[in-house]
């Protein structure tokens, strides 16, 4: 046994996890792609202001959970916490605004932070997020939460609750925030995190896991809202409303990013375990222009792989991932080895449609053959490793130009034309 291990909080994926995972990226990479998103591929590591600047000081990520590091020439650097940060950052950077008449993006890539690891919370895993910049309409939020919906949909994953909640703006925020301070003021017993958060950010008290439920009385944005977030929040349930969409309003949900204005929401399923929130977004109207670019309203979601596969496991999904047809190639007589080595390698490459001729589908995965194995053998393998056909070279049907096939299920073999 190694004395090695994969550092907390890291998991390596492989087997059937490492398949799903395949699944999931070319499900929701096709459901991006469907409406009109296209993928943006950031460093795994960034300047570390632009994380600061972003997500705020004052929130667990940046106080308690970046992996900061300095390089050789003193440069302070993070792995990215998340992925919107980042792609506010190239879209900027690169004017993307002037580029892409409508700025809708995807991507997908590992996250790194630093929190106490349990099931379904790691210190890497993997996001796959969109974000639609310049779309400053309800309408836009909707299109976000339904993106999330129908990836986890085609998981068959519909048994979750879409929490949402507006987190108002400038104009109105300041005002639900005071009444915050007054009221957690008045309480008694607050626990030290929820202390220290009173000042630098209050809105983060309200989904303290030890004190929530001291809050019975808290005050509710919803109340606070200004005109203008009040309307923009109703359309968003009436638009969730037309297209049947269920969703709970959910005074509570704050988030734990500084950059959303108005619409945030999360979506929970309860097959995970306490870290429920499979996938999660919301608005961010200002953060463009805070990273140095225009004003440019914009609205997003990720969701994280390995809790969307954690809720996936009773759905079927798992059941149903793509079938591989394996083909396994057995020598019967040593002195054919090359010959069928030369067959497995242009069976790799469809060489003169040799799969079609023999009646093979075009997605095989090819094994074999192997050198100094005997038949028996060479079959136990191709049974252990469930392949559906095995190619046999024998030297008298060679010497006919035949192959035979084999089908491992029902035992039959047929005789095919093979001119090497
Ligand atoms: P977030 O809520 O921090 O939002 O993360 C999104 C999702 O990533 C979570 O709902 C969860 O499924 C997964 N996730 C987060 N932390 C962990 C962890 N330690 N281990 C496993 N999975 C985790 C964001 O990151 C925002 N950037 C989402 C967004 C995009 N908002 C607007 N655009």
């Amino acid at each position: 046994m190694s004395q090695y291990k994969a550092p907390r909080g890291t998991h390596d994926i492989y087997g059937q996890l490492a398949l799903a995972l395949e699944e999931l990226d070319r499900i929701s990479r096709s459901v991006f792609r469907k409406h009109n998103f296209k993928e943006i591929k950031t460093p795994m590591f960034e300047d570390v202001a632009l994380f600061t600047r972003s997500i705020g000081e004052a929130t667990d990520i940046v106080e308690k959970e970046m992996y900061v590091f300095e390089d050789r020439k003193g440069r302070k650097l993070a792995l990215r916490p998340e992925g919107t940060a980042s792609l506010v950052r190239a879209y900027i950077e690169h004017r993307l605004d002037m580029e892409e008449p409508i700025g809708k993006f995807f991507y997908c890539g590992d996250m790194f932070r630093y929190e106490r690891p349990q099931a379904g919370r790691y210190r890497e895993f993997l996001q796959m997020g969109a974000e639609y910049l310049g779309n400053p309409n309800p309408n836009a939020d909707v299109e976000i939460i339904l993106l999330a919906k129908e990836i986890l949909s085609k998981l068959n994953i519909n048994d979750v609750v879409i929490h949402i909640n507006s987190l108002g703006c400038a104009n109105c925020r300041p005002v639900f925030r005071q009444k915050l301070i007054d009221y957690f003021s008045s309480i008694k017993d607050l626990c030290e995190d929820c202390k220290r958060r009173l000042e630098k950010n209050p809105l983060r008290l309200l989904d303290c896991k030890i004190d929530s439920c001291k809050f019975q009385n808290a005050p509710a944005m919803k109340d606070c809202l200004c005109d203008d977030c009040k309307k923009h929040f109703n359309t968003v349930q009436t638009l969730l409303q037309t297209v049947g969409c269920e969703y709970t309003v959910d005074d509570r949900l704050v988030r734990g990013l500084d950059y959303y204005t108005r619409t945030v929401f999360e979506v929970r399923s309860s097959a995970v375990g306490s870290q429920d929130a499979i996938c999660a977004g919301g608005r961010y109207d200002n953060l463009v222009k805070e990273l140095g670019g225009q004003q440019i309203p914009s609205v997003g979601f990720a969701l994280g792989s390995e809790r969307v596969l954690m809720a996936a496991q009773n759905t079927g999904f798992f059941e149903n991932l793509p079938k591989k047809h394996l083909v396994f190639i057995a020598v019967a007589d040593e002195e054919l080895f090359n010959e069928a080595f030369k067959f497995a390698n242009n069976l790799m490459a469809n060489k003169d449609n040799i799969k079609q001729k023999l009646n093979l589908p075009e997605n095989i995965i090819i094994e074999g053959p192997f050198l100094n194995k005997n038949l028996k053998s060479q079959f136990k393998l191709a049974d252990k490793l469930e392949a559906q056909k095995t190619i046999l070279f024998g030297k008298t049907e060679f010497e006919q130009n035949k192959i035979l096939i084999k089908d491992m299920a029902t035992k039959t073999q047929t005789e095919f034309e093979y001119k090497a």
